[in-house]
Formats: C-alpha cells, structure tokens, sequence
C-alpha cells in the first residue's frame, strides 16, 4: 500500500477546490491518501481589511512564516504533495510557517515532493524560495503544477485584490470573473490519475518528474524580469517598512501607505516606459526568453 501525504493551506478555498480535484482519481485500494490542512494558530481574515493585508507584506516577503498547530496522526509518506499559494511573491505565510516545525523537518526529509501552486498568475520566484525551503528539509522536489487566475495579467491585477479585499469574485464591466477557471480547476484530475498509475509502478523512488507532458506549467518569459525586479524591491520595502513599526502599529501603516503611493506612482510613469523597452527588446531576445521558461518550468515542464 502507497501512503500520500497531501498537505495545503487555502483561505478562500480556492486552493482546496483544486487540491480536491487533483486528488479526486489518485486513491484505490492501492494507494491512501491523508489530506491534512495546515492551520494558522491566529487565523487570517478573508475578506481582508486593506491594512490587515498590506500589514502581512513584510513578513511574508521576509518569509518569516506565521505560527501553526501541530498536525496529529501523522504517518511516514511515500509522497508528499504541497499545496500552497503565492502572498507578496513569497510562499503563503502558514505554509512557509509550516515547513519551519520540525514537523515539518521529519515528514520531509528524503522524501519525493510535488507542490501544487493556485495563485493570481506571479509564482515563478516564489517557486524559488520554495526549492530553497524543501532543500533545507533535505526534500525531493519531483513536480511542480500551478494554475493562475482567468484574465492574465491586467486584468487579475484588480479582480484578484477586489476579490480579496471585498469578497466579490463576479464579472463587471470589461473584467472577468477573479480566480481560476472552473474549468481549469476540474480538469487537475488528470494529475491525480497519472500519480495513481506511477505510484503502482514505484516511480517516485526514481526522483523523476512523473507529471510531464500534461500542461503542469506555463511560464510567461516576458514576465520573469518584471518579477525578479519586483522580487528584489519588495525585498528592500519590507525591510523599511519592519522598521517603521511592528503588525498593526500606527508606524508602518505610515510605512504601508508611502510604499503604496509609491506603486501607484511607479505604475503610471516607469512601468509603462519599462514595458515599452522590454517589448523592444524581448524582439532581440526570443531565444534567451525560451532558455528561460525551460528554466523555470522543471521540474514537470509545460
Ligand atoms: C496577502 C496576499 C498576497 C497575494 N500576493 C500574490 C502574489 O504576489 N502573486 C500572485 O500570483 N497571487 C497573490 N495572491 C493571490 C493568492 O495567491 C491566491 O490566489 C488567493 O489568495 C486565493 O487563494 P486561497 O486558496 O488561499 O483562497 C495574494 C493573496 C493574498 C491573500
């Protein structure tokens, strides 16, 4: 008998709908699945208030992780799958909490790992941190899948925060619905049904990607250089706005709303002109941005 551990943290529960349908062609008599959810010993609000969720930028950026309850019941795996999803470019916080216990350090060690990313549509440097993070646990990343938002880029960009910020995830105006396409999210089970014919046939134990060739990944090239500089700035903004005071103190909402304004005066001068360039140039560099995507698209690829 394969055991699978399937462990994730969702808030809308977005996350768990496409866990649930990952999941939904993996158990037979052959195989068990224990799904356990990782829990914040202080839960996050949803929807948030906008400075309860600027007031977690810092920290999650920083990846300092949230405290957690401890799991109960907890078996030694064959295969682990981690759900998480993306808060500031960082792994969410509980998740990142989590992978910190020394829970966390016991379940993981020498064991073959397949995250599962549900996010608006920026995982690919946070992807990074999570190698990082599984490394340090001695872990075996094998896969990886992400699905993002309906309506790329622009447009999730106001109905993933509205949606968040107000709980509204309805179409209006020109934009789409926010989150993942029901569609998308249903057809994950596909996944499921490839882990369930190569746990039979003891492939994990190879450390090979077992997900191939079924659309687990799609990174844009011509995002990868926007998310690295906004990965490295938001590094230096979290370090002054910790500064400027602890969660829920007057200083950093003052912290909070300079680097707002900031964004918002960034988003109408330089990030145009900077897209403009990087169009120009992304014409010169077709074979470097597919070098790329190749990069960042192991270990599954698309
Ligand atoms: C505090 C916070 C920050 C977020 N930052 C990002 C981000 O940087 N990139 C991204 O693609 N999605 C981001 N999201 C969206 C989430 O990754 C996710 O799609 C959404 O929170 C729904 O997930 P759920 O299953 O936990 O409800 C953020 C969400 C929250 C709550």
């Amino acid at each position: 008998m394969k055991k699978v551990l399937v462990l994730y943290y969702s808030q809308t529960g977005q996350l768990k709908n496409v866990i649930d349908s990952f999941i939904s062609k993996l158990p037979d008599e052959e195989i068990s699945v224990h799904v356990r959810v990782i829990e914040p010993v202080e839960r996050y609000p949803y929807p948030w208030k906008y400075y309860e969720f600027t007031d977690e930028f810092p920290e999650a950026v920083h990846m300092d992780g949230c405290e957690v309850k401890e799991m109960e019941c907890l078996d030694d795996y064959d295969l682990i799958i981690l759900g998480y999803t993306i808060w500031f470019l960082s792994p969410s916080s509980p998740v990142v909490g989590f992978l910190k216990t020394e829970q966390a350090k016991k379940l993981f060690y020498n064991k073959p790992v397949i995250t599962v990313i549900a996010c608006r549509d920026m995982w690919v440097m946070a992807q990074e941190k999570m190698k990082i993070l599984l490394d340090a646990l001695g872990a075996k990343l094998i896969d990886n899948v992400a699905l993002t938002d309906q309506g790329k880029g622009i447009y999730s960009f106001i109905t993933t925060p509205r949606w968040l910020l107000s709980g509204k995830k309805d179409a209006f105006w020109i934009f789409p619905p926010a989150g993942i396409l029901q569609s998308d999210i249903e057809k994950a089970s596909r996944f499921g049904a490839r882990l369930n014919s190569a746990l039979k046939c003891d492939k994990e134990i190879d450390g090979k990607p077992l997900l191939s060739g079924l659309g687990a990944v799609d990174v844009n090239g011509k995002l990868i250089a926007a998310e690295k500089i906004a990965t490295r700035s938001s590094n230096i903004w979290a370090k002054i706005i910790k500064l400027c005071g602890k969660k829920k103190s007057l200083g950093r909402r003052v912290g909070m709303s300079v680097y707002s304004a900031f964004l918002v005066v960034l988003v109408f001068t330089v990030v145009p002109i900077s897209m403009l360039l990087r169009k120009i140039a992304n014409i010169f560099q077709e074979e470097k941005l597919r070098e790329l995507e190749k990069k960042y698209e192991r270990p599954s690829g698309k």
